[in-house]
């Protein structure tokens, strides 16, 4: 007697039984891709039993061949059922997860923020106007003339020299990079009748290096007026109402004995500093004095009929006193979120 075939409705039903488990207990195309390798790939209990059958009685084949081939119809069949509901049970979730919700609330595109140097002159100016004065602007590249001779600068005096001037080529274009918001003064008194009341805040240009009190570019605010009978008193209080306007009602300034070719008599002037980085002092704000003679000619100003004063301070610096902000170059990174903390004051 020939040994039993293994295969009978037992083993065939056993393997048939494992794979309808497996593929129904598939959720996923891997998952499922994993069952049909598994339980129909050749090395599957249902192929070597499919193998099995060349060996078998001939008065058997037929029966049991059926038997095999009826077993691998139905775990194929599960298997295109079962991938056709992983399939649509995929897409669904997809869909789900790519879904949109028109009925959100859009995330917004973060607000930029205005610069503090900006709301800063904005506000200086603002007092200016609150008295009564108006608001000039002038080139950032300017002509040598404006920026120096108009203003009683020597031919040699050191300020031009190539350390702190930006000039631009060709020299003989005679065109700088403002040193100052300065020329604005000539500016106004040959484009205004007289009196001139007259503020320009700006940005100014020199070959300084970057530092916790310096930058290359930074900005002044320029003032100018011409009267009859001005004194430096004028220039004083103008000066105290602007101190007190920023820095409070304690705020005291200080006038210091300088030299400015376009001022006579000039004046450096410091604010007080309570909270300085390494204790309370005079910090210098910015520089003054009474116009000289010679820039109000250079205007076509009788000096004898008119007078008036100038000035012209730091707003990086002025932006510091007022925030106590001890180093400048937090001001000229461009990084959004210092902007940001100011909001829409400073
Ligand atoms: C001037 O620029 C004169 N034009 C001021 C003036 C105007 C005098 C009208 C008389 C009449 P000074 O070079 O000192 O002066 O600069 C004025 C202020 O600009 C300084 O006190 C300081 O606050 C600011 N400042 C100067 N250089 C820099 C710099 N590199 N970075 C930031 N702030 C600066
Ligand atoms: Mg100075």
């Amino acid at each position: 007697m020939s040994e039993p075939t293994p295969i009978n409705e037992e083993t065939v039903n056993e393997a048939v039984d494992a794979a309808l488990k497996a593929i129904s207990e598939a959720s996923t195309s891997s998952e499922l891709k994993a069952a049909r390798s598994a339980h129909t790939g050749e090395t599957s209990p249902l192929a070597r039993l499919n193998g099995m059958l060349r060996s078998v009685p001939n008065d058997q084949k037929a029966a049991l061949g059926k038997l095999v081939g009826g077993a691998r119809g139905r775990v194929n069949k599960a298997l295109a059922a079962r991938e056709g509901e992983v399939l649509v049970a995929e897409e669904t979730a997809k869909l789900a997860s790519e879904a949109v919700d028109v009925t959100a609330v859009a995330s917004r595109y973060r607000a930029g923020a205005r610069h503090p140097l900006n709301l800063l002159m904005e506000h200086m100016s603002d007092i200016f106007v609150g008295m009564g004065w108006e608001v000039a602007e002038g080139p950032e590249l300017e002509n040598e003339w404006f920026n120096f001779d108009s203003l009683n600068f020597d031919e040699d005096h050191p300020a031009r020299a190539m350390q702190d001037t930006f000039f631009i080529d060709p020299v003989e274009s005679h065109l700088v990079l403002r040193t100052h918001t300065s020329p604005v003064q000539i500016r106004s008194l040959l484009t205004r009748d007289l009196p001139v009341y007259v503020v320009a805040p700006g940005r100014v240009f020199r070959t300084d290096e970057l530092d916790a009190t310096h930058t290359p570019v930074f900005h002044q605010l320029e003032g100018i007026a011409i009267d009859k009978g001005l004194t430096m008193a004028h220039l004083r209080g103008t000066l105290e109402h602007l101190a007190r306007s920023l820095f409070g009602e304690g705020a005291q300034i200080r006038l210091r004995p300088n030299f400015f070719p376009f001022t006579e008599p000039s004046a450096e002037m410091d604010v007080w500093q309570p909270n300085a980085k390494g204790g309370a002092r005079w910090i210098e704000w910015g520089g003054c004095g009474m116009v000289n003679g010679n820039v109000l000619r250079a205007a076509g100003i009788d000096p004898d009929e008119y007078q008036g004063f100038a000035f012209g301070m730091g707003i990086e610096r002025t932006l510091q006193f007022r925030n106590e902000m001890n180093d400048m170059r937090d001001m000229v990174e461009g990084d959004i979120r210092f902007s940001q903390q100011f909001g829409m004051a400073v």
